[in-house]
């Protein structure tokens, strides 16, 4: 399969990395979140509110089998919640960025467009719940992962550069 599939908190960084690791190398790079939007003609945030998290997940199930079906060689990002699915090991070498829920909501909000990235996400409407959901999910998103980079601090490029380094003993 020779995939690559990041996961990671949102807001992490998992879309900035997978464009500089698409700079850096030939990789291309896909996200679910994308996959999703073009499958029902939809933004993340209207799926959410219109059709519920549960119908979410089940697109994001279903990415996930035609990912290990038929994806290979490819930098695939994921949201945050996709690690869920119970296939992911089969997809790829996964990765996970990682750093600490205060770090992740500064770097959110220095960004230029803070607010739309605050508004697309719904689940982090509401920062205390976040911040608990963050909680809950770090320990499974270490036990999954063959591959854990801190990003905190660090630029994309740079995490970009460590991730193809570590890489390289899965290929
Ligand atoms: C989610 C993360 C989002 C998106 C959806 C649910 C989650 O992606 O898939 O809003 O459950 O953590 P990002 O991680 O890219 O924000």
């Amino acid at each position: 399969m020779n995939n690559i599939i990041l996961i990671g908190f949102m807001g992490v960084g998992k879309g900035s990395v997978a464009r500089e690791v698409a700079k850096n190398s030939t990789y291309m790079t896909i996200d679910t979140d994308d996959l999703i939007e073009s499958m029902e003609n939809k933004k993340v945030k209207e799926i959410f509110e219109v059709d519920g998290e549960v119908y979410f997940r089940s697109l994001e199930k279903s990415v996930a089998l035609w990912l290990e079906k038929s994806v290979k060689n490819t930098l695939i990002s994921t949201g945050g919640g996709f690690y869920k699915q119970k296939n992911l090991k089969k997809i790829g070498t996964v990765v996970l960025l990682d750093s600490p829920f205060d770090e992740i909501i500064k770097r959110i909000k220095k960004h230029p467009n803070a607010a739309r990235k605050l508004k697309k996400r719904p689940l982090l409407s509401d920062l205390k719940a976040a911040k608990k959901l963050y909680e809950q999910r770090r320990p499974e998103y270490l036990k999954l992962s063959d591959i854990v980079i801190n990003v905190t601090k660090k630029s994309a490029n740079d995490c970009s550069k460590e991730l193809l380094k570590k890489v390289k003993k899965y290929a």
